[in-house]
C-alpha cells in the first residue's frame, strides 16, 4: 500500500468515527498518524460551528490540534470525557489492543479509561488473529532499566513466552516520552492470552504501563479497500 492509499483509508476511517462526535462532547483525541486525519477533520467541523472541547494524548496531538484550531482541555479541568477516539498498532478478538507504537500509551491509557467509550480507527491492516507480531511497548521509567529488564523477562518466562527486550532508540539515543520515560519493546511474535500476560505487568516496580488496552474500546472502524466495517466488542 502506498503512503497515499494508506493516508486516505486512515481518512476514511476517520470520517467514519467523527460521526458519533456530538455537540458539547468533551473528547479524548488519541494519538498518531490516523488520529492525525482525525484532527484535520474535526478542525473542519469546528470552524463549521461543532462544540467540541478535546484531550490530547500526546504533545504531537496537542500541537496539531493547536495549529488547526481543535479547542483543548486537560483531564485536571476535564476528568471525565464521553469519547475518546484512537488510533491501534494491532487490533485482535474482542478488540484487544497492541498500542504505543508513537510512544503515547501511558496518556493514550489514561484518557482511554477517562472516557465513556472508546473508539479506535485503523486501516485493515491493523487488524490481526493473535495480538504480539508488532512488538508490545512497555514504558519504563529511566532508573534501574537493567533491573527491570531483568523482572520482564522473568515475567515473560512465566507466561511461557519469550523475545527479546528491545530498548527504543537503543543505548546510545533511547526514545524519551512526553512523560520522561523509556520504551522498551517486547518483540514476542504472539501473545495468546494478552489479559494474563497483561495481568501483573505493571507490578514489576520501574513498569509505568504497557501497549495491551484490553476491554477498552467498544467498536473500531476498520478502513479497507472498499468499505469501512464496523467491528464491535
Ligand atoms: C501511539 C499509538 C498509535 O495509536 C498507534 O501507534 C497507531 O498509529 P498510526 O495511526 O500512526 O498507525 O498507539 O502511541
Amino acid at each position: 500500500m502506498n503512503a497515499q492509499m494508506s493516508a486516505a483509508l486512515k481518512s476514511e476511517a476517520a470520517a467514519a468515527a467523527l460521526k458519533e462526535v456530538r455537540n458539547g462532547m468533551r473528547l479524548g483525541i488519541g494519538s498518531g498518524s490516523t488520529v492525525n486525519e482525525l484532527i484535520k477533520l474535526l478542525a473542519k467541523e469546528v470552524a463549521a460551528g461543532l462544540d467540541i472541547i478535546g484531550v490530547p494524548a500526546s504533545e504531537a496531538s496537542a500541537q496539531l490540534c493547536n495549529q488547526l484550531g481543535v479547542p483543548l482541555t486537560t483531564l485536571d479541568e476535564t476528568p471525565e470525557l464521553d469519547l475518546c477516539i484512537d488510533g491501534a498498532d494491532e487490533i485482535a478478538n474482542e478488540l484487544a489492543l497492541i498500542k504505543g507504537g508513537g510512544a503515547a500509551l501511558l496518556r493514550e491509557k489514561i484518557i482511554a479509561t477517562a472516557s465513556a467509550r472508546m473508539v479506535v480507527i485503523a486501516d485493515r491492516s491493523k487488524v490481526v488473529d493473535t495480538l504480539g507480531k508488532f512488538p508490545l511497548p512497555i514504558e519504563v521509567v529511566q532508573f534501574g532499566l537493567g533491573a527491570t529488564r531483568v523482572k520482564l523477562e522473568q515475567h515473560l518466562k512465566t507466561n511461557g513466552l519469550s523475545g527479546e527486550l528491545v530498548l527504543r532508540g537503543g543505548a546510545e539515543a533511547p526514545v524519551v516520552t512526553d512523560n520522561g520515560n523509556f520504551i522498551i519493546d517486547a518483540h514476542l511474535g504472539t501473545i495468546p492470552d494478552p489479559e494474563a500476560f497483561a495481568k501483573g505487568l505493571n507490578d514489576i516496580p520501574g513498569v509505568v504501563e504497557n501497549g495491551l488496552f484490553i476491554n477498552l474500546a467498544m467498536r473500531a472502524y476498520v478502513a479497507g479497500d472498499d468499505r469501512v466495517e464496523i467491528i464491535e466488542r
